[in-house]
């Protein structure tokens, strides 16, 4: 037996094997438990025994090399698997960065902020009230008694819950109970807004359950009309962002209201198209009208010594007017792509001296 060609034939199997597999093959081949180097380890005992030491030396010396022949080749294979795979999924970072989804402000939120911004700088603070009210915020102390017909005007939201009284609380059906609550709680002179929710029975394209109204109130020593008048107009043309705006204010009727009027807005409108600002047709944008002595009364406000004015507008509804929103059940109904479309960039904040709606 010639030891020497057979590890060097072994050798060069082992050299050869070119993955895994192929090795453990060669391995089987020489040392399995019918391995070339094992049979001849096995034929020893068959040997006469002067010729054992020898040659069983031999043979182990034997297998202990191409033991570590056969691990060498292990290792190698293994590099060169990890090369072969990190060459594969080798990431190009120089590649541009997958843009990351971004969020969006909601038109709501949006020119909330702007008719806030506008009214800040006449000086107007944000104040706030409860979505449940009770009867007497809601209705009684704004001059709308319980058979008034005004309360029809606004099909209102019942609780099962009771006040004190044992008059069922409501959703608020206007901003105008944050009136009650101003005055109520601090002295005048007071000139805030208060912009929130409001809710009232009504569903369709311009209609929703749930809408946003901001009111406003401001009450002084001598207040009048001219000053309502002033007021509007300036916020409507930054509202709008346009000086020549055409704004009329038309008699109305509110409960708490005295004289009461409805401001338009000039518009122009086309079979598929309105634009506000020009035109000779007009658009209602809110109500207003001086504060009714019964409602100063209510609050303990003496109206021989206070007036003031008081207003009330659609945040959704300028909303839609401002940015071209047809449907205004759109606005609720949470769909990603909506908000992608007619929603605002975040950190880009409203104010009148950087401009409102960039
Ligand atoms: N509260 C009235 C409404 O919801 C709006 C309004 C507020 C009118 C203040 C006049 C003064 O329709």
């Amino acid at each position: 037996m010639d030891l020497g060609a057979l590890r060097a034939e072994i050798e060069a199997a082992i050299a050869a094997a070119d993955s895994p597999e192929a090795l453990e093959a060669v391995r089987v081949g020489a040392l399995g438990r019918k391995g070339r180097i094992t049979e001849l380890v096995k034929s020893l005992g068959a040997l006469p025994p002067e010729e054992r030491p020898r040659l069983g030396q031999a043979y182990n010396e034997l297998k202990r090399e191409i033991e570590a022949a056969i691990a060498a080749r292990r290792g190698e294979l293994e590099r060169a698997a990890l090369e072969a795979r990190l060459a594969r999924e080798r990431t190009d970072v120089t590649l541009p960065a997958r843009e990351r989804p971004q969020g969006r402000i909601h038109p709501v939120s949006q020119v909330t902020e702007e008719i806030v911004a506008i009214f800040a700088d006449m000086g107007f603070t944000v104040a706030e009230g409860p979505d449940v009210e009770d009867d007497w915020h809601n209705f009684e102390a704004l001059n709308i008694p319980p058979e008034h017909p005004a309360r029809q005007m606004q099909d209102t939201f019942y609780l099962e819950s009771r006040d004190a009284q044992g008059q069922p609380l409501v959703l608020r059906t206007h901003t105008s109970p944050v009136q009650i609550r101003t005055m109520r709680a601090g002295k005048p002179p007071f000139r805030i807004i208060a912009p929130g929710r409001v809710y009232r029975r009504d569903y369709d394209m311009t209609h929703t359950p749930m809408f946003h109204q901001v009111e406003g109130l401001l009450i002084d020593r001598r207040t009048h009309m001219g000053h309502l008048k002033g007021c509007l107009t300036d916020f409507v043309r930054a509202f709008f962002e346009r000086d020549d705006i055409p704004v009329r204010f038309r008699p109305s009727y509110f409960p708490f209201t005295e004289p009461s009027a409805e401001m338009d807005i000039g518009c122009r409108r086309s079979k598929d198209e309105l634009v506000v600002g020009e035109g000779s047709d007009w658009l209602e944008i809110l109500g207003c009208g001086m504060v009714h002595p019964k409602v100063l009364e209510a609050v303990g406000l003496d109206p021989e010594v206070w007036q003031g004015f008081a207003f009330g507008m659609g945040i959704d509804r300028v909303a839609m007017l401002k940015y071209g929103i047809p449907d205004l059940r759109t606005f609720f109904e949470g769909d990603l792509r909506w908000l992608e479309h007619y929603g605002f960039l975040p950190l880009e904040v409203p104010t009148t001296y950087g401009g409102l709606s960039r």
